[in-house]
């Protein structure tokens, strides 16, 4: 599933009947004596595992609830959307599903391969062996078809292992739905193209709504293990560049089966997209830290009230890069993931970006070198304060990380 990453940049898814349905969710880790809880509600430290701390204390932040933020502001247009699509059908909307799932929910019942990349602890967030922070909001939708439910949009927080840039954060927010018809096997195949229009039709419309009745679009064919067929939308932005903007198809009959459907009888569609992604492109943000920055000269640009057109983010000062290189050997398995890991453990919201600039073989063994980039989005940096981080960072890397530092 993520050879596209349905995030927040080019490389890779009414009315609360969902609140009860989450503490159904409560129920779904099996490696848990004690509950698990809502997202809404904090969750305990005693549930961390192997989850490093910078990331476990954003676990109740739920930007997507949050008055007046942009994602939130986002959410909400696109469940009105949604919702108003077809009037006979009740969309479930879900925004405190807990970010705590199984492998077997994340994956498994998603037909994701065993030896997927996804999967690897490098990529993701493992709780315990069978425990993890969601790697996208898909991980629900089993569950959700399960219960019972014919047609719900679930958004929230999704983690994943990445690299450090302008577009990538280890969290970001995903909204995810899914729709069930009724059909026979005497009218599948009909059905299934009728089903594929309508999906397409709903998130045309959205695209429209989104980026203007004037917006050019393409679907591209794709693979999604959950879904056959698969597509991605596609935007024309400023005339000159095609970007992703989510990820959709069929439910794959198998998934329909292993949550207790007779995909005889049911057919769906579902979709998935990135958030942040999409208020970087709709509202001008060009870094994806501003999300989670609450100096006011951001958070005041934004309102529940304003029209999303008339909400264009205006940038306060540009403070100056502060670069650093660090070169070490690499002795064992190591994954770059590792890498940025501890830069944004060490450096937090300071850094800005993390790239190989350097790379070469030695007698067998690889030698690397990072370029650390660092910048506040609020003041300029002292060279003292970044040598600071920077040591902690080498001692960091030098004392976790199968490496030598050069
Ligand atoms: N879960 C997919 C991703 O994160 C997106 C998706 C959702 C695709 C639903 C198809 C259907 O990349």
């Amino acid at each position: 599933m993520y050879a596209i990453r349905l995030t927040t940049n080019p490389r890779l898814f009414v009315f609360s009947t969902l609140r009860n349905y989450s503490n159904n969710v409560r129920i779904i880790s099996n490696s848990f004596s004690t509950k698990i809880p809502t997202s809404h509600e904090p969750l305990p430290e005693s549930h961390r595992g192997r989850v490093p701390t910078n990331i476990w204390e954003k676990t109740n932040t739920n930007l997507h609830t949050k008055p007046n933020h942009p994602l939130n502001i986002l959410r909400k247009t696109i469940e009105s959307h949604i919702q108003n699509t077809d009037e006979s059908c009740m969309f479930n909307m879900n925004t405190s599903l807990s970010p705590i799932v199984t492998s077997e929910h994340c994956f498994d019942d998603l037909l994701v391969p065993s030896d997927h990349i996804s999967r690897n602890a490098s990529d993701t967030y493992y709780i315990d062996d069978n425990t993890l922070l969601r790697t996208h909001m898909t991980a629900h939708d089993p569950y959700l078809l399960r219960s019972g439910m014919k047609a719900a949009l679930s958004t929230g927080d999704v983690y994943r292992r990445d690299t450090v840039d302008r577009t990538h954060y280890p969290i970001f927010h995903q909204m995810d739905a899914f729709k069930l018809y009724q059909t026979n096997s005497l009218i599948k195949s009909k059905t299934r193209h009728q089903i594929e229009n309508d999906l397409k039709n709903v998130l045309v419309d959205l695209a429209h709504t989104l980026f203007g009745q004037g917006a050019k679009f393409r679907w591209v064919n794709t693979y999604f293990p959950f879904t056959t067929p698969s597509f991605e939308l596609e935007i024309l932005w400023n005339n000159d560049e095609w970007l992703e903007v989510l990820g959709c198809g069929l439910l794959h009959n198998e998934v329909l089966e292993k949550s207790g459907l007779n995909s005889d009888e049911v057919q769906g569609w579902a979709f998935g997209l990135g958030l942040e992604r999409l208020a970087m492109i709709l509202f001008n943000i060009p870094d994806i830290r501003l999300f989670w920055c609450t100096d006011e000269r951001f958070v005041k640009q934004f309102n529940d009230n304003f029209h999303l057109k008339d909400m264009k983010f205006k940038p306060f000062s540009a403070f100056p890069p502060i670069e650093k290189h660090l070169s070490f050997w690499v002795n064992g398995q190591f994954h770059e993931n590792d890498f940025c890991q501890t830069a944004r453990a060490v450096g937090g919201d300071l850094i800005e970006h993390v790239e190989v600039i350097d790379r070469f073989q030695r007698n067998g063994q690889e030698s690397l070198c990072f370029n650390v980039v660092f910048r506040s989005l609020h003041r300029s940096l002292t060279h003292v304060e970044v040598n600071e981080i920077y040591e902690s960072l080498r001692q960091q890397v030098a004392t976790n990380l199968p490496v030598t530092l050069r």
